[in-house]
C-alpha cells in the first residue's frame, strides 16, 4: 500500500481537508461508476476553472461540515439533481469516499467525514426520490 508510512492526519483544518479533497478527486475521477459524472460536469483537466471553483468549495464546504466553519454558502443537493444518480452510484461514492478519508485522517476523524458524507448521500437520495432510500419514506 502506497499509503502505508504516511503520517495520518489529527486535525481537520484548511491544509488536511485541501489535500484529502484534491486527492479524492483524483481517486474519483478514475472509478468507472462516478468518474463519468464529474467528467461530464467538469472536465478532465484538474486545472481548470470548474474544478479549481469544485476544490474551493468542497473544501469550504467540509471545513463548514466538520468544524462548523462559516464560508460554505451553496447548496449541497442543487448539482446533484441533474444528474441520473442511482443508489449503486452512492455507495460507490460512499466506498471510495470511506477508503480515502481513512488514509489521510486518524480512524476518529476519518469516521466523522464518513458519517457526515452518510447522512448527506441519504438525504439526497431521499430528496431525489431514488431507490431504496426512497422506498423508506412514508
Ligand atoms: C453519487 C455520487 C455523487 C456524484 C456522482 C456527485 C457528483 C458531483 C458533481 C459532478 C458535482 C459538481 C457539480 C457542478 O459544479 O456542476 C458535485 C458537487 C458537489 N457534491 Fe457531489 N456527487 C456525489 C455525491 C456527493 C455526496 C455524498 C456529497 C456529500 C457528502 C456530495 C457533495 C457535493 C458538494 C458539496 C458539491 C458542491 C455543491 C455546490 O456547488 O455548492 N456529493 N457532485
Amino acid at each position: 500500500m502506497a499509503y502505508e508510512n504516511k503520517m495520518l492526519y489529527n486535525t481537520v483544518d484548511r491544509t488536511s481537508v485541501e489535500i484529502m479533497v484534491r486527492t479524492f478527486y483524483e481517486v474519483l475521477i478514475k472509478d468507472a461508476i462516478v468518474g463519468p459524472f464529474f467528467i461530464k460536469a467538469l472536465g478532465d483537466d484538474f486545472k481548470n476553472d470548474k474544478w479549481y471553483e469544485h476544490f474551493r468549495t468542497l473544501e469550504k464546504f467540509w471545513l463548514m461540515m466538520m468544524n462548523g466553519e462559516p464560508g460554505y454558502t451553496g447548496d449541497p443537493f442543487g448539482p446533484h439533481a441533474f444528474f441520473r444518480l442511482t443508489p449503486e452510484t452512492f455507495d460507490c461514492w460512499l466506498q471510495r469516499f470511506k477508503e480515502h478519508v481513512a488514509q489521510y485522517f486518524i480512524p476518529e476523524i476519518a469516521d466523522k467525514f464518513y458519517k457526515k458524507s452518510e447522512i448527506l448521500a441519504e438525504q439526497f437520495m431521499q430528496r431525489l426520490e431514488i431507490g431504496k432510500y426512497a422506498e423508506e419514506e412514508e
